[in-house]
């Protein structure tokens, strides 16, 4: 048998040599899921033998990793804004990012009158939107739409997982008919795919795994933003607010796409990390 340190140890080098950047991290993180505890390698701890058994399945889990396998998808959920979200091959792992988002769409509830807003998150994916927006304002009427037959799974588990009543729509946001159907809304809020086609070229080894459907937004990474803006305004009630996430770089291109769609009150957000994120305009 193994103590416990010499695995770490040894597990910690193999994702290191394999070039991952949060090796020690990211061990810590398989150990916490795997031994059940969330400090490990205590020092009181660190001499226990590991059996053979879970000694196994943790090199696996790490052998995985070395390959490149997203950590948050071999841990099977990841939290977002404090709350737990189930995710896995076919969904889009929950980004901090995505917390901007969150905050500005929670500020531009703050400014509309209705105590009771209806509020939509297109392209909802694992959910993460929808359900901290539900979480935060328990009194709002929530709605979810997304395409993806395995991303909808992770949707349904989540709400039920944070006990958050949501409505949840399997459909494509693009189609008319399902716009046309859904109306009348305080605020329309969306993560949508972003990256362009050279991105989709240069992907990181991790965003290699996650579903091109999640992240391919045509050509010059815009065109959601100029559908969906065309096509939403149409639900959206007057004084409503939409609000977006997108990539690096693209905040002037969809200020734009928002004013050219008559939207007033052009509020951009930073993240955490300095970078113009987010984007709400009022109706
Ligand atoms: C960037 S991900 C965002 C997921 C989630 N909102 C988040 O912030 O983590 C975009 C999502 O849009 C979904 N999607 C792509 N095209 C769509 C369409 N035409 N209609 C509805 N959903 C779509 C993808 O399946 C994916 O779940």
């Amino acid at each position: 048998m193994v103590s416990r340190y010499a695995l770490f140890e040894q597990c910690r080098s193999i994702l290191e040599k394999k070039n991952i950047d949060s090796a020690r991290f990211d061990t810590l993180c398989i150990f916490q899921d795997m031994l059940g505890e969330r400090n490990p390698i205590l020092v009181t701890d660190k001499n226990k033998d590991v059996p053979p058994e879970l000694s196994d399945k943790i090199m696996e889990l790490v052998r995985r990793r070395s390959e490149g396998y997203p950590l948050q998808y071999l841990l099977g959920e990841w939290e977002f804004y404090g709350y737990p979200f189930k995710v896995g091959k076919g969904v889009l792992i929950p980004r901090p990012d995505t917390e901007t988002l969150v905050e500005h769409t929670l500020a531009a509830c703050r400014q509309i009158e209705n105590k009771y807003p209806k509020i939509i998150d297109l392209c909802s994916g694992s959910g993460c939107i929808a359900v901290t927006l539900k979480k935060e304002i328990p009194e709002a009427e929530v709605f979810a739409a997304e395409i993806s037959d395995e991303a909808i799974k992770y949707l349904k588990q989540n709400a039920e997982l944070n006990n958050a009543d949501i409505t949840i729509i399997q459909g494509d946001v693009l189609d008319e008919k399902l716009q046309q159907s859904l109306l009348d809304f305080d605020i329309i809020v969306s993560n949508p795919p972003y990256l362009t086609g050279e991105e989709m070229q240069e992907l990181q080894m991790e965003v290699a795994f996650e579903p091109e459907l999640a992240l391919f937004g045509g050509n010059d990474g815009l065109g959601f933003y100029r559908r969906l803006t065309a096509m939403w305004k149409n639900s959206l009630k007057i004084s409503g607010y939409l609000l977006y996430e997108f990539g690096m770089g693209q905040h002037s291109a969809v200020s734009e796409i928002l004013a050219e769609n008559g939207f007033t009150d052009i509020t951009l957000q930073k993240d955490a990390a300095g970078i113009i994120r987010t984007i709400s305009g009022k109706k």
